[in-house]
């Protein structure tokens, strides 16, 4: 047992670290929702907001998480647990744990869909369709309830065999090599996209600011979306974070993964917005907007056929290094509070989220019986965790990091115990303690009174 603690696996580089943090970051948040709030939000308006705040309150956030887990080495709980016991903090250790399968549970089904469109590429499925029958085919495919349970069962063991080889031979070995990969696609599609007929349209639609759309409840989902594409405030970054060797500079891994995964997430909108424009879709068509529009313009475009299906790989490549972080969240937990090993923790996370999971899935054919609180459970699920206990989630970590953990120590953390010079270190802690709380908490209640 002693053994084993002090083995504690972790990352063995820096690229690692990053790679897997982006990886969790970078994920269907990007690329299906991101471009889709842009789109019903005015544009370039929510960009600014949304830059705003991933900016000043993103970064510091996601460094309380990663000071709070290197510094206790705990998982989400355990963290709490080991920096404040005997107190209630460990609640916001298990909401987290919570949140983590609330989201895998349903984020686990659209990754599945995109297995299936991998399929429906392959075999050529999209030639020649105009986009109504490539939108039927969508729900048609929807209403198959038990093939949608299938392809999320199969995506789910895809992240349970990741999870269960460990932080190093697992999720570090794999997202190195896929993270890359995925950059090289979106970068040549976002090319390909921009240079379409009447993409400046698009373009312009993208970064023309449309300031009378901002609405308290545009903030909101600024706030929700960063939250939720920053994979923060649910202790997958404490979790992340208890792995990272005690030399390596937390801020500028907090920094590196924002900025890449605010980068993709404008690459994606620079795929879509251009090429829906130039085909006439309307931008706040919803997330259909990934699974019809790409396809039918892949195949109009020439060597659309091996595009499409690279396209769709990349996008499981996506979902899969995030749902990697959600499980690993999940069996961190369970491993490390209940003593057992990662293998079992694995296998017992995996069985429970696809239990949920596949209500998620079947509550999407029509007439389903699995709604909740007149939604259908896979919105209710999607809801309850990004709208509420992602933003309660990452306002309690700040408050805890900033009131209760303490400057000297957050500090001491940040800069490894002096040892580097971080200039806007009183200005991060400043955030953490005052601004971030009491931004968080404003959009928060100004969300729900309107
Ligand atoms: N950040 C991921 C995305 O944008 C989703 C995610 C949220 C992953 C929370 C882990 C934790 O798709």
């Amino acid at each position: 047992m002693l053994e084993e603690k002090k083995n504690r696996d972790g990352f063995g580089s820096k690229l690692g670290v990053i790679a897997a943090a982006a990886g969790s970051a970078i994920g269907l948040g990007n690329i299906y929702r991101f471009p889709c709030e842009l789109g019903e939000n005015g544009g370039a308006a929510f960009l600014l907001v949304y830059l705003a705040v991933v900016l000043i309150l993103g970064v510091p956030v996601m460094l309380s998480e990663l000071v709070l887990g290197r510094n206790s080495q705990s998982n989400a709980v355990g963290a709490f647990k080991k920096l404040a016991p005997k107190t209630a903090w460990p609640i916001v250790g298990y909401m987290g744990v919570l949140c983590g399968f609330l989201i895998l549970a349903f984020y686990s089904t659209v990754s599945g869909w995109t297995l299936e469109y991998i399929m429906k590429s392959v075999t050529n499925d999209f030639a020649g369709k105009d986009l109504k029958t490539i939108e039927q085919g969508f729900s048609d495919f929807h209403n198959m309830g038990w093939r949608n349970v299938m392809w999320q069962g199969v995506f789910l063991l895809l992240t349970a065999f990741v999870v269960y080889k460990g932080v190093q031979k697992g999720i570090e070995k794999y997202t190195k090599i896929l993270m890359p990969m995925l950059l090289i696609i979106l970068i040549v599609l976002g090319v390909r996209s921009a240079t379409l007929p009447g993409a400046a349209d698009g373009l312009r639609f993208l970064f023309n600011p449309d300031f009378s759309k901002l609405t308290g409840e545009v903030v909101i989902s600024a706030l929700g979306q960063g939250f939720f594409s920053l994979s923060m405030g649910m202790g997958v970054l404490i979790t992340y974070g208890s792995y990272v060797n005690k030399n390596d500079r937390l801020a500028s891994t907090a920094l590196s993964v924002t900025l890449a995964d605010t980068f993709v997430a404008i690459l994606a909108g620079i795929v879509i917005f251009p090429a829906a424009f130039s085909f006439g879709i309307k931008p706040s068509a919803g997330m259909g907007l990934v699974f019809n529009t790409l396809p039918m313009i892949f195949d109009s475009m020439a060597g659309g056929y091996v595009i499409c299906i690279v396209f769709f790989v990349l996008l499981a490549i996506a979902a899969l290094t995030s749902t990697i972080s959600l499980l690993e969240v999940i069996v961190a937990y369970i491993s490390e509070e209940f003593h057992i090993s990662r293998e079992k923790a694995t296998v017992i996370g995996a069985l429970a989220t696809f239990a949920l999971g596949i209500f998620a899935s079947l509550s999407l054919v029509q007439d389903t019986p699995f709604m909740l609180g007149g939604k259908t459970l896979f919105d209710s699920l999607d809801f309850v965790s990004s709208t509420i206990l992602l933003p309660l989630g990452g306002l309690l970590i700040v408050i805890f990091v900033g009131w209760k953990f303490g400057k000297k120590s957050f500090l001491d953390e940040l800069t490894n115990e002096g040892t580097i010079k971080s200039p806007l270190r009183n200005v991060i802690f400043f955030i953490v303690k005052y601004l971030a709380p009491l931004a968080i908490m404003v959009i928060f209640v100004s969300g729900f009174m309107s």
